[in-house]
């Protein structure tokens, strides 16, 4: 008998179009600030081969990718996402060797790597900016208003506090969305999208799988620059469109960015992704960021800003599914990221919250980022002094988190969004893990940290909480591990069971996921076999009490 050999056919997919499987559409990412993550050489600071040894851990986890925050060189004005070089690595964290290494070894691995790229503005230590003809072609440079000019172009707010423009020496005035150290590049110039195209060839070509998108809603600016005539637009971010914040043009940007990366994947059979930071007023505009020619998939902010309440926490989700599936993506969920309150302080200081949060996160169709330490269940460091904060924000009056993204601010944010900061400063999130020991600095390097951790973190760190079933690290091992062997997780169809005030019933094929927000018991028909919950369910015959601020996931 003869046997008609057919070669294995690669999973159909639409060239360029991202529809069809995509390792992205259900992939879990790990964030790693590298400045805190591990340290190799004892100078206090995180670096990429402190980061490459401990690519196991993550491998243990149960993350398919990692993302790396910015490793550049540069002044780090903040905290690195002020680029004098993109193709080079900052001294700080170690070479470009190292950097080649550490992807190599992810992949080895079966990690993959998403690297920072920051379009919107450069450091003020670029060559370019150094160069006063190139600066002024490449970046927004304006005349000042007043009779000699003394007063800035427009009114728009710096993100960080203070006005947007600073003036040179010469009395014109450059526009800083962020720090004055970090000028915005004119867009309107091609050879700023030709410099940014090369920028992604280079690292792609040292093996990267993405790039997470750093302020993928800026680059563009409304023709004019025109007032705003308002103040404390940092507020307004993310809450309606801004003459300097998701203006329509940015997607040819994106658009460009698509070809590239599906020309570059096509080529070498893989699939490179581009993942926004974008703050967009509703789902509906974020999911423009997704269309099938543009990114691959885009922060889903709003849920991050979501109070613990069910009713606010279903209307999210279904606003965030409906958006993306009417462009065809997933929905890329996130809870904690080096900008925000870390989300077992946000939500009202409760670990019990922060971990049933997570499990509703992973039971959610689509992708999600974890960052570092939530799996430890670490807090907001609330009381660092003032001289160890590197925030800039802190030092010009600003309120960063607000800055980055709406409701932050404790007036104007959803109930519970904004609590438990430091001042609304980002330094408290972005402490060095700890990894082992009692004392600080908890295995994280030969010598200290370059923000001091907490003196009672010893039962928080990673060899503390491995093998104990009822710690916050077993618990994000056992979800990943479920859900990478769970068909019905991850990217798929979800709906909605009936379910008391308070409680939300949410159904994946083959799975049940229930969360009460109450912060009291509930009881409820025995829906299935318990699988995984964040705190202990009790069940009887008929009966499961669902603890308050628990999540559970059942086998039907
Ligand atoms: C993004 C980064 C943030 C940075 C800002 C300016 O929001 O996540 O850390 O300060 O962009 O680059």
């Amino acid at each position: 008998m003869t046997q008609e050999l057919t070669s294995p056919s690669p999973a159909p997919q639409a060239p360029g179009t991202g529809r069809g499987p995509g390792w992205w559409r259900d992939a879990v990412i790990y964030q790693v600030y590298v400045r805190s993550f591990a340290d190799s050489d004892g100078d206090g600071i995180g670096d990429l081969r402190g980061a490459r040894e401990r690519l196991p851990y993550l491998k243990d986890l149960g993350v398919d990718a990692v993302w790396l925050t910015p490793f550049y060189a540069s002044p780090q004005a903040d905290g690195g996402y002020d680029v004098a070089d993109y193709r080079a690595v900052d001294p700080l964290f170690g070479t470009l060797q190292d950097a080649d290494e550490l992807i190599r070894a992810a992949h080895d691995l079966g990690l993959r790597v998403i690297v920072d790229i920051v379009p919107n503005h450069t450091s003020d230590r670029h060559p370019w900016f150094q160069d006063p003809e190139l600066a002024r072609q490449r970046y927004l440079f304006r005349p000042g208003k007043g009779e000699s000019g003394e007063l800035p172009p427009n009114d728009w707010e710096s993100v960080f506090g203070g006005p947007a423009w600073t003036r040179t020496d010469r009395g014109d005035w450059y526009l800083h969305l962020f720090a004055p150290e970090q000028p915005d590049l004119n867009w309107d110039n091609p050879e700023v999208h030709a410099e940014f195209e090369a920028i992604m060839r280079f690292w792609l070509d040292l093996g990267v799988d993405g790039f997470r998108v750093d302020v993928a809603h800026g680059m563009i600016k409304a023709p004019g620059l025109p007032d705003i005539g308002h103040g404390a637009q940092a507020q307004l971010i993310g809450a309606q469109v801004l003459p300097f914040f998701d203006q329509d043009g940015v997607h040819a940007i994106h658009r460009a960015w698509r070809r590239l990366l599906d020309g570059y994947g096509d080529a070498r059979g893989k699939q490179v992704i581009g993942v926004a930071e974008a703050w967009a007023p509703s789902a509906e505009r974020l999911a423009l960021y997704v269309r099938p020619d543009e990114l691959h998939q885009a922060f889903n902010f709003q849920f991050l800003n979501a109070p613990w309440q069910s009713d606010a926490l279903r209307s999210v989700i279904d606003a965030s599914l409906a958006a993306t599936a009417s462009v065809g993506a997933p929905t890329t969920w996130v809870l904690s990221n080096h900008d925000v309150v870390r989300h077992t302080t946000r939500l009202g200081g409760s670990l019990a919250r922060a971990r049933a949060a997570t499990l509703l996160m992973l039971a959610l169709p689509g992708s999600a980022y974890l960052y570092q330490g939530e799996e430890l269940g670490l807090p907001e460091v609330t009381d660092l002094p003032d001289e160890v904060r590197q925030d800039p924000a802190f030092f010009r009056g600003g309120r960063a988190t607000g800055a980055v993204g709406p409701g932050t601010d404790t007036e104007s944010a959803p109930d519970g969004a904004a609590a438990g900061g430091q001042d609304g400063f980002r330094d408290g999130c972005r402490v060095p893990l700890p990894w082992s020991g009692e004392l600080p600095p908890y295995g994280f390097g030969p010598g200290g940290s370059w923000l001091p951790q907490p003196a009672d973190w010893g039962g928080l760190t990673v060899a503390a909480q491995t093998g104990d079933p009822a710690s916050t690290l077993e618990l994000y091992r056992a979800a990943l591990e479920l859900r990478r062997r769970l068909p019905g997780l991850g990217d798929g169809p979800m709906s909605w069971a009936p379910a008391p005030d308070g409680v939300l019933a949410l159904t994946r094929p083959g799975l049940l996921c229930t969360v009460n927000t109450l912060g009291h018991d509930v009881g409820l028909p025995v829906p299935g076999t318990p699988l995984l919950s964040s705190a202990p369910v009790t069940v009887d015959d008929a009966t499961a009490q669902l603890p308050g601020d628990s999540c559970t996931w059942w086998a039907i």
